[in-house]
């Protein structure tokens, strides 16, 4: 009797032991570092510095892929999002090649921001986006596709990068409702028009980059963005909404450099890490520029990395401007 009873607990150790694994082995790869957003807490400033300034001369999108995207491979793609499940990675990996099978998007499963639109006149046989660009998990990759518009995008979209096209306008539904959206990239386009509400509905949007382009204002931007870069446009102080970054408490890297800028907008946000403003027409400061003239205090300790040079400036004429900074700005101190 008691062996028996014995036994009976054994089995059933043993088919716990053995339902075990799978859960753990969920747990651990949710534990992968990487894998979220949190990684930007994690990441040594100074690579990520590094990897910022090489960033428009590579294409390598690896390091980004490593940190960002392929965690979320296997489990959260099967949720009939990008693709079916039967297909696995095949069915995310479509290229502009011509394709042997129609679309792979069920389209109640995969609502996009523009329902029903396909490419139009970006593609002359109006294929969906991810036959036009790269759909790899959450990431749309359409560099260098001749594209004229916003593609309409899976509603999944994690990042997008559509460089060195004819984009020339984003209208305010190109992005709607895209609540993934942390990574848009439009550097190199013909931009020179943003409608005021295309971003600032994004709630997950930490990246906004859109150098190289022809834009003379700003857009509002949501609260969550991280990363500003519009360096090489024609914006103005008249294109900038007043106190237009107040509200960003998590802004840490603004670069407006090579822009058309008479002043430094301000407030900055305390959480600012970087500042470049270099090649504008810059050539006033004031005491509260950066620090607070009130109370002295105040140590401006994210703000490391300000850039004034190639402005009509003479910094010393402003000692009073810097005293709160752990670093002098670069720029002429004639
Ligand atoms: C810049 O300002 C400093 C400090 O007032 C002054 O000594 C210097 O002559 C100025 N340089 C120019 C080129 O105006």
């Amino acid at each position: 009797m008691q062996s028996v009873a014995f036994l009976g607990v054994t089995t059933l150790a043993l088919v716990q032991a053995m339902s075990a694994p799978p859960k753990e082995e969920g747990m651990k790869k949710k534990a992968r570092p990487g894998t979220d957003v949190a990684t930007y807490d994690h990441l040594d400033p100074l690579s990520y510095d590094l990897s910022l300034d090489t960033y428009s001369e590579t294409i390598d999108l690896s390091l980004y892929e490593e940190l960002y995207d392929y965690g979320d491979l296997a489990p959260k793609v099967d949720v009939g999002t990008l693709g079916p499940p039967a297909k696995s990675l095949e069915g995310f990996l479509s290229t502009r090649a011509v394709p042997t099978e129609a679309p792979t998007w069920p389209p109640l499963k995969t609502p996009m921001a523009k329902p029903g639109k396909l490419l139009g006149s970006m593609s002359k046989q109006g294929l969906p986006t991810c036959l036009v660009c790269v759909c790899l998990s959450t990431s749309v990759y359409c560099d260098d596709a001749d594209l004229e518009e916003i593609p309409p995008l899976p509603l999944e979209t994690t990042y997008l990068y559509a460089r060195f096209n004819r984009i020339g306008r984003i209208r305010a539904g190109d992005f709607a409702g895209l609540k993934k959206l942390k990574r848009i990239d439009l550097t190199s386009n013909f931009l020179s028009c943003v409608d005021q509400d295309s971003f600032w509905l994004l709630t997950s949007l930490q990246e906004l980059l859109i150098a190289e382009n022809r834009l003379t204002a700003l857009p509002a931007l949501p609260s969550s963005i991280v990363r500003l870069d519009a360096r090489f446009n024609r914006i103005q102080t008249s294109g900038l909404r007043p106190e237009a970054f107040r509200e960003l408490k998590k802004l840490q890297f603004l670069h407006l450099s090579d822009n058309q800028l008479d002043y430094i907008p301000v407030p900055l946000p305390e959480g600012l890490r970087s500042l470049h403003l270099q090649n504008n027409n810059i050539q006033i400061l004031h005491e509260d520029t950066f620090c607070d003239s009130q109370d002295h205090h105040h140590v401006r300790w994210a703000l490391e990395d300000i850039r004034l040079d190639g402005n009509p400036i003479n910094l010393s004429l402003f000692p009073n401007a810097y005293i709160c900074l752990p670093r002098l700005p670069t720029g002429l101190f004639y």
